[in-house]
């Protein structure tokens, strides 16, 4: 073999290492807020020899855990990972010493950590300690990037990813003209919703949901998640008008309840609420697009990475006017509602024309029970 042919035979050769990376990196799924899902794969002599992934905070990073699984001496050997090793001292020790101090020979990446702590300086040690570093082709590193929106967006916003949910009927209603919107979806879509929820960091209605439907908004999948790891609960209630007698109040004390409202809520509303258990943020804002702005902030504050918001249409429809939707998800039912004053998905001031509207980046459909499910992602980071 020419050595020609050897350099053509190499990215490909990283590729699908690089790959087996991103793989591992998915076993953590859900469970690593605020850190990012990462997978390494140790290789000699073309051969894998370790691999790991992070499984949650506190726990090994992926480069540590794979280094630690090697059956043999990685003295020399390649050290694919998914997202550039730490330099920095967290919860533990700093992968690059771990690499530096294992003789790695070469470490190859499939994408930058846009975190203010990393940002290049990972790699950048690597180098001075004489360890080669390479990284990875665009669509290897955009298939990177995509396994860590949450934690991508935060570190470059300070915001979380916002996942816009609802359940639509076949002619585009989220409830009927009474207000009436249980269910629209089938059992088998509100289970999924559940492991959507159980994976996000909050979830969060507008006032006008928690009082329509007065939401419990828990996970209710058996096993799906540890007590650890129930997600926020957040109302946006710019009056603190949330009664004490609902079911997101009554259970404070199991779940996290967190309430944005505006300097203007009464002081009294908000004391109550806040006796109750609640969290009361106050976020300003001139109009409602940039209270949602403000809102994203506080919660990107408390290390909210990732938010699934589950409506209705008026919050949500500020969000899009914030430019604060990522993605959507809509399960369509085989329903109709009609009806002139039946809402639709999104309100909000909208677009003038449909050359100025969001273009989805790319769209995945799904048939879940009756239901379609379109999954669309319109922002990435
Ligand atoms: N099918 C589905 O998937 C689905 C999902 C959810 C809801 N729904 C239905 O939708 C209806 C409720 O929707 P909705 O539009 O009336 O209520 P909503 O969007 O849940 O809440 C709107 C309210 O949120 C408050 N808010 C606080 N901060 C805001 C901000 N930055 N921007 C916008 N609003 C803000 C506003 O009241 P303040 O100014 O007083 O704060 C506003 O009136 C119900 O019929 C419900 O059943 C359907």
């Amino acid at each position: 073999m020419t050595a020609l042919t050897i350099q053509t035979l190499a990215p490909e050769r990283d590729a699908v290492h690089l790959g087996r990376t991103l793989e591992l990196a998915q076993r953590g799924s859900g469970r690593t807020s605020p850190n990012p899902l990462v997978g390494a794969v140790v290789v000699k002599d073309g051969r894998p020899i370790g691999e790991g992934f992070h499984s949650g905070p506190g726990e090994a990073h992926a480069e540590a855990a794979a280094l630690g699984a090697c059956g043999e001496d990685p003295a020399g050997a390649t050290l694919y990972v998914s997202l550039e090793p730490c330099a920095h001292h967290g919860r533990t020790p700093p992968c690059v010493e771990a690499i530096l101090a294992a003789g790695v020979e070469r470490v190859v990446i499939a994408s930058d950590d846009p975190s203010a702590m990393a940002s290049g300086r990972g790699p950048e040690l690597l180098r001075g300690g004489g360890v080669e570093v390479g990284w990875a082709g665009e669509e290897v590193a955009r298939s990177a990037r995509l396994l860590n929106q949450p934690f991508r967006k935060h570190a470059l916003t300070g915001r979380p990813l916002v996942v816009f949910k609802s359940a639509l009927t076949l002619d585009g209603r989220v409830a009927t003209r009474t207000g009436d919107s249980r269910w629209i979806s089938s059992e088998e879509s509100r289970a999924r919703v559940h492991r959507w929820r159980a994976e996000a960091d909050a979830v969060a209605v507008g006032i006008g949901t928690a009082i329509a439907d007065d939401p419990l908004l828990t996970v209710r999948v058996e096993g799906a998640v540890e007590a650890t790891r129930a997600p926020r609960r957040v109302v946006f209630d710019s009056r603190a008008r949330l009664p004490a007698r609902s079911r997101l109040v009554q259970s404070a004390a199991d779940a996290p309840v967190i309430l944005i409202c505006s300097p203007a809520a009464p002081r009294a509303a908000r004391e109550i609420l806040a006796a109750a258990g609640v969290e009361v943020i106050v976020s300003e804002g001139e109009d409602e697009a940039a209270r949602v702005g403000a809102g994203l902030d506080a919660l990107g504050d408390r290390g909210v990475q990732s938010l699934l918001l589950e409506g209705g249409p008026r919050l949500g429809g500020a969000f899009l006017d914030a430019g604060e939707i990522d993605a959507l998800r809509v399960f369509v039912a085989p329903i109709l509602a009609g009806g002139r004053d039946a809402r639709g998905v999104l309100e909000g001031r909208g677009v003038a024309s449909i050359a100025d509207a969001d273009r989805a980046l790319a769209v995945e459909v799904e048939r879940i029970g009756d239901d379609t499910l379109i999954d669309a992602r319109v922002r990435e980071w």
